[in-house]
């Protein structure tokens, strides 16, 4: 049988190495990138290691995260043959576009940004400069390699508005050059719940549950997932429950519907719920750790991983920033 022919179309995400990556980075965005690499011609994956700056302030945590990201992304089924796995800071051409995107955005766009309204009313200390012009590099991540689409979680998508704003307002400033990119955002994934059952799951919640913490770690951040107080014998609504939503994320249908009529019945607490999801989650990743393991000892590997990547990248990203420069009269 013929296989299907690939989309010529571009895909481009990337993921913030602020920690290690959780569950919800995992089905928000790493998952359905992962899906969607044998549909496109071009895929780019990237660590955004100049977005993370804006946060970690150790350099040897920071190298951990970073080198931590890439080998996430190769354990959990990205494969560097059909995409082009970088390291944005590998890319002096990212930072280039951000200040000339930066000479065409709105304050007052950057102002109403999400993110930033979010930092200024939890009275973030010392909000910086970068941390309010973030989704201006984030959009010449996306433009440089003039991407259609860009699968994200959720909280991503303003910011790829944010993008194909400056994009549309740059072509029509200074002629047709960037590709609007969409966000792609499956609903049911679109926002992932954190442990404490009020917010989206985010480090900066600190209601994470790692994908390759160790195991006992795993354990306890389940089993510290917040329930209602409802009796080990009542009956228990599994829609409005976190333990059973994150459950329906990751396991079959079968195994779904019998953990629902448990819930329904009554005569099982939640803490068999969470031994039950903690079991399945295990499994669920017991193969993306164990390559984990094996990638780990050959560190040597992942570098010559991100040098390929960052050559393939830069082919595109360098061609796109000429075009810009003699657009905007940078180039005599
Ligand atoms: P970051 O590192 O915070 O998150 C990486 C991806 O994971 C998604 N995600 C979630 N999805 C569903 N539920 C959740 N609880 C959840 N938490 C995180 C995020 O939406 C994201 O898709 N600014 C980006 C990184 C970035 C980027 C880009 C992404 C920089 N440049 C260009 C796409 C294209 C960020 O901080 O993601």
């Amino acid at each position: 049988m013929k296989s299907k022919p690939k989309s010529t179309k571009r895909l481009v995400t990337g993921v913030k190495p602020s920690g290690f990556p959780h569950l919800g980075n995992y089905l928000g965005a790493i998952r359905p990138a992962i899906e969607l690499q044998n549909e496109y011609e071009e895929a780019f994956f990237f660590i955004a290691d100049l977005h993370s700056l804006t946060t970690v302030r150790n350099a040897a945590e920071h190298r951990e995260y970073i080198r931590g990201v890439a080998l996430d992304f190769l354990a959990l089924g990205l494969d560097p043959q059909k995409v082009t796995l970088f390291r944005q800071s590998d890319l002096p051409e990212h930072a280039e576009l951000s200040w000339i995107l930066s000479c065409i955005t709105p304050f007052g766009l950057m102002d109403r940004a999400h993110a930033w309204k979010d930092a200024v009313a939890k009275k973030l200390k010392d909000p910086t400069v970068g941390l309010f012009t973030y989704p201006v590099l984030m959009a010449a991540d996306i433009l440089l390699y003039q991407a259609n689409i860009v699968p994200v979680g959720k909280d991503q998508k303003q910011h790829v508005e944010i993008a194909r704003d400056l994009a549309d307002k740059f072509n029509h400033t200074f002629g047709e050059t960037f590709t609007l990119p969409e966000p792609s955002i499956p609903e049911e994934i679109a926002s992932i719940p954190g442990t404490d059952g009020t917010h989206k799951m985010s480090k900066s919640y600190k209601n994470t549950i790692e994908i390759f913490g160790a195991e006992e770690v795993i354990r306890k951040q389940i089993m510290g997932i917040k329930t209602d107080s409802k009796a080990v014998e009542e009956p228990k609504d599994p829609d409005t429950d976190t333990v059973f939503k994150l459950y329906c994320l990751i396991a079959t249908a079968t195994e779904i519907e019998n953990l629902r009529d448990k819930y329904l019945a009554g005569g099982f607490g939640y803490g068999e719920a969470k031994k039950l999801l903690a079991n399945k989650y295990l499994e669920y990743f017991a193969e993306a750790r164990q390559k984990r393991i094996e990638l780990t000892k050959d560190l040597g590997y992942l570098d010559e991983v991100l040098a390929t990547g960052a050559q393939k990248a830069k082919k595109f990203a360098s061609q796109t920033l000429t075009t810009v420069k003699k657009k905007v009269g940078l180039l005599l």
